[in-house]
């Protein structure tokens, strides 16, 4: 088997994708090994888990930098220490430069609460509720400078019931995310996959969704 690709998770928050990332990752045969974690927000409750789960972590605190550049930059150098090959946003609450994003073109991706190119942004569950939309759901993209943007790897879809609040609903759809991205960074990082304008092609896409496999 090739060597596992070197990923780094990052965080802001919680971190239960992060979690779902990392018992993936413990399967020998997963293509992905999880080599770090890094948080923007030191008091992040994931780091904790990342540490017990016995993976490196590192708070790079965007506060103390004069700016974007400069927190990136530290990053960037945390990055290059660890070997990092692969990034996956998973709830990190800031936007990179352009020019950090073109330095990751291809190897970073990021998971968004809806299905894409609906509801980009924050508060997904609450507009797609105001919205009256039956179906709502998750997607794992590759990153690139416009915010939610970039080629579409998985999605995974989830009804929305009418009595259903945004707490309801955000659970239903993270339990997905949950499933979801292991499956996307899968694809990534096995390599087998094309991309196709917006949308990767891959076989081994099995999204739990009605679309079904490609
Ligand atoms: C998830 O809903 C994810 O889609 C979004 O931020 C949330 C992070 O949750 N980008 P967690 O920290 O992974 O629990």
């Amino acid at each position: 088997m090739n060597a596992r690709r070197r990923t780094a998770i990052l965080i802001s928050g919680r971190g239960s994708n992060m979690r779902s990332l990392i018992e993936a990752a413990r399967a020998p045969d997963f293509p992905a090994e999880i080599a770090l974690v890094a948080s923007n927000r030191p008091e992040a409750p994931g780091l904790a888990i990342a540490k017990q789960a016995g993976i490196a972590t590192a708070a790079v605190d965007h506060k103390i930098y004069a700016g974007r550049e400069e927190f990136e930059a530290s990053l960037q150098k945390l990055l290059d220490i660890h070997r990092i090959e692969l990034i996956c946003l998973a709830g990190f609450m800031r936007m990179f430069t352009a020019g950090f994003v073109e330095r990751w073109s291809g190897r970073m991706i990021n998971i968004h609460p809806a299905l894409l190119p609906a509801y980009r942004g924050l508060n997904t569950h609450e507009r797609a509720l105001a919205d009256r939309v039956k179906i709502h759901g998750c997607t794992v993209h590759f990153v690139v400078p416009g915010m939610d943007e970039g080629p579409i790897i998985a999605q995974a879809a989830v009804p929305v019931h009418a009595d259903d609040n945004a707490e309801t609903l955000a659970a239903r759809v993270l339990e997905q995310e949950h499933v979801l991205y292991p499956q996307a960074l899968r694809i990534v990082a096995s390599g087998e996959y094309s991309v196709d304008g917006n949308r990767v092609r891959s076989k081994l896409i099995t999204a739990p969704s009605p679309s079904g496999p490609e």
